[in-house]
């Protein structure tokens, strides 16, 4: 498996997924190296996985987990975590995680439990959360504040769903589209600027958890 992940750093093939060993799957992504544990025996294998990390960037720089990041003729300049729940964060800061550059998991208006630990957790470390699935793969679309918030700030439904994660900050969104002119939208989203009344009506529309929840994954 080494090779292989050697080959496609060299070639610098983004959106590559490899299949690991260990119940995990290693995957790049716009330059980002994800280490995604499976939710089985997720104990013992978040360490094996950290341990095949390791030994995979020993293998690519010629040395240990910080000196891949510091070197700056690395294969990898930042890597992150998908699917880590605060546990799973604090092991992994436990085991030498400490340049993990993100978590990406699914957050947007109807997802809202990382909100009660995860999230702050992350942010006391300084690690911006990537949202993915940020509009539920279009599903808010037809919730009906959605609609009304946007009529009313003249913007798409999927721009207020975006422009809601935005505003917090240390957060990434990552909505997919096949079409231009949605990417277009969605960019457009960073500069809608959402009013307190929104906010609001958002909160009561998809209340925040009151209490910590699993980590839901898509
Ligand atoms: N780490 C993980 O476990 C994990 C899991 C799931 C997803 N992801 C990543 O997250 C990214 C996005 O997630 P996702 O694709 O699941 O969901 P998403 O971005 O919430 O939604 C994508 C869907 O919404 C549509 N869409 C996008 N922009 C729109 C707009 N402005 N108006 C109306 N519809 C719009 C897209 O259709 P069109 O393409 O037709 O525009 C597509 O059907 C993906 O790139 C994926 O790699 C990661």
């Amino acid at each position: 498996m080494l090779r292989v992940v050697q080959q496609l750093c060299e070639k610098d093939l983004l959106m590559t997924q490899v299949k690991g060993t260990y119940d995990s799957d290693f995957f790049f992504e716009h330059g980002y190296f994800h280490l995604r544990p499976s939710n089985t025996h997720f104990l013992r294998n978040v360490e094996e996985a950290t341990q095949t990390f390791h030994n995979l960037l020993k293998e690519l720089s010629g040395g240990g987990l910080r000196t891949a990041f510091k070197n700056k003729d690395g294969k990898i300049r930042h890597w992150g975590v998908s699917n880590f729940d605060t546990d799973d964060m604090e092991e992994l800061w436990g085991l030498d995680g400490d340049g993990c550059a993100t978590n990406q998991i699914l957050y947007n208006l109807s997802r809202r439990g990382p909100e009660h630990d995860l999230i702050p957790a992350c942010r006391k470390r300084h690690i911006p959360i990537m949202a993915y699935s940020p509009i539920e793969q279009g599903r808010l679309l037809r919730h009906a504040a959605l609609k009304d918030i946007a009529s009313r700030q003249d913007a798409t439904p999927a721009q207020i769903a975006l422009a809601w994660l935005l505003r917090q900050d240390g957060t990434i969104v990552i909505p997919k589209s096949a079409s231009i002119a949605r990417v277009r939208e969605n960019r457009h989203s960073a500069s809608v600027q959402l009013s307190d009344a929104d906010i609001a009506a958002l909160d009561r529309a998809f209340p925040p958890p009151k209490g910590p929840r699993p980590l839901e994954i898509l």
